[in-house]
């Protein structure tokens, strides 16, 4: 989920030299096919990558209530097999922080979660957050105006409050059904949490809830970034000063330059891209794919705002799950109507929700994890079959088809009518 310190590294260390020089002498020296595609692959954008690979692509545009413009990428059917247009279940994927709809594909066919779920017979629809890179669009605010910075005073209460009850209204309407089956990875997971307990009338629009690497509740989060910015989480100027006030970590060419001549294979850096990973997502040799590190910073990160950043500390700082603390009884009055911000009342989600957790996991910690399974009302757990398995493991790993995406696959039909009723 996070690879802040390597990025932050990595920018400080780009904007000193030109990119493209070395790009282009980095293209020269690696000749083969792979290295090829791994730096083509980084620099297309989701629907260039995936039609790329000769899958259909639809990009829809979503208007939030309050005027966020959603770039919501879809799947309506599979390539090889399932590839008849039609009517279909359908399932939301929605990604984590600092991610977009590029987890769910940036493996290519065959590994990543989006192409699989297409060929076996499912219309995917994969969300984009308000201020990532599909989602840096608004009605009437600037996102690069730095002065206001008005677009930016968001965290991911309203990315679950308003941007998915949007999207999930859009994917339903369009396809005209009544219910979806919804996966979030992390930050995917809280939202839903989110929009589950704020709009409960959501919950009877989700057959079924599959929460990779679910975050709620943070106490017991190792990862040593959040760590550090807890104390400052409720002191929301200071907080924000230290991070930057409006974007955090934009999808920008200084970070894909970066990977490619940082993380890329042969280059002597790489070993230190991997173990700031694992330092901050949990260590898994073994799952990691390093060779494609280059096309992961190609696409990561997406863009954020810091509030969504300042939004976990304060979970870890408190102890809960609670909405978005302004830092000062008046804002949170204003907000909210009380001195304090409410908590989420998880006894609200009403939706089946199974929750796919691993005890390697620094952000979304057994601890938090069983807390989370104790107070939500229709909860399952599935525990991912590899005791090492991490935080981005679930987007990244080299056997995350067999360990988790299959089983997924046949949870959801086995919940699926269009499946059971044959
Ligand atoms: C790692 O990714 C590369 C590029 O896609 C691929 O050729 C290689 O087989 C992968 N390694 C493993 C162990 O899956």
């Amino acid at each position: 989920m996070i690879l802040v310190s390597v990025l932050v590294l990595c920018s400080v260390v780009a904007v000193r030299s030109s990119p493209h020089a070395d790009l282009v002498a980095q293209l020269a020296k690696s000749d083969s096919r792979i290295a090829h595609d791994i730096l083509e692959d980084a620099s297309l954008d989701v629907p260039e990558l995936v039609r790329k690979y000769g899958y259909p692509l639809e990009v829809h545009d979503v208007v939030t209530q309050d005027g966020y413009i959603l770039g919501v990428h879809r799947i309506p059917h599979g390539r090889d097999r399932n590839n008849k247009p039609g009517p279909r279940p359908v399932v939301f994927l929605m990604h984590g922080l600092f991610s977009s709809s590029a987890d769910w594909v940036v493996k290519g066919p065959g590994c990543s979660f989006a192409y699989i779920l297409a060929e076996e017979g499912f219309d995917v629809w994969m969300g984009n957050a308000r201020g990532t890179y599909y989602s840096r669009r608004h009605l009437t605010l600037n996102p690069n105006s730095k002065r206001t910075g008005t677009f930016w005073r968001f965290s991911w209460d309203e990315i679950g409050n308003r941007d998915l009850p949007a999207m999930i209204d859009y994917a339903l309407a369009v396809s005209g059904r009544d219910g979806l089956h919804y996966v979030g990875h992390s930050q995917g997971t809280t939202v839903f949490f989110v929009m589950g307990s704020l709009r409960p009338v959501y919950n009877q629009k989700i057959l079924s809830m599959h929460a990779f690497a679910p975050v709620a509740y943070m106490a017991h989060n190792e990862n040593p970034v959040f760590r550090f910015l807890a104390p400052y989480a409720l002191r929301i100027e200071l907080a924000l000063s230290l991070i930057g006030f409006t974007e955090f970590l934009p999808n920008n060419q200084a970070t894909t330059w970066a990977g490619q001549n940082f993380c890329m294979d042969d280059v002597k850096w790489q070993p230190l891209c991997t173990n700031l990973i694992f330092l901050l997502a949990g260590r898994n040799e073994e799952q990691f794919n390093a060779t494609l590190l280059p096309l992961k910073l190609g696409h990561t990160p997406a863009g954020a705002s810091s509030r969504q950043i300042i939004h976990y500390a304060q979970g870890i700082h408190q102890n809960v799950f609670r909405r978005f603390n302004h830092g000062t009884t008046i804002g949170n009055i204003l907000a909210y109507g009380t001195a304090q911000p409410p908590d989420y009342d998880l006894s609200r989600i009403t939706a089946p929700v199974y929750l796919h957790y691993t005890p390697n996991d620094p952000l979304a910690h057994l601890a938090d994890v069983e807390r989370l399974y104790k107070e939500l009302p229709n909860p399952t757990k599935h525990r991912v079959p590899l005791n090492t398995f991490n935080h981005v493991d679930f987007i990244w790993a080299i056997d995350a088809d067999t360990l988790l995406y299959y089983p997924t696959i046949e949870l959801i039909k086995s919940l699926d009518s269009h499946f059971t009723d044959k």
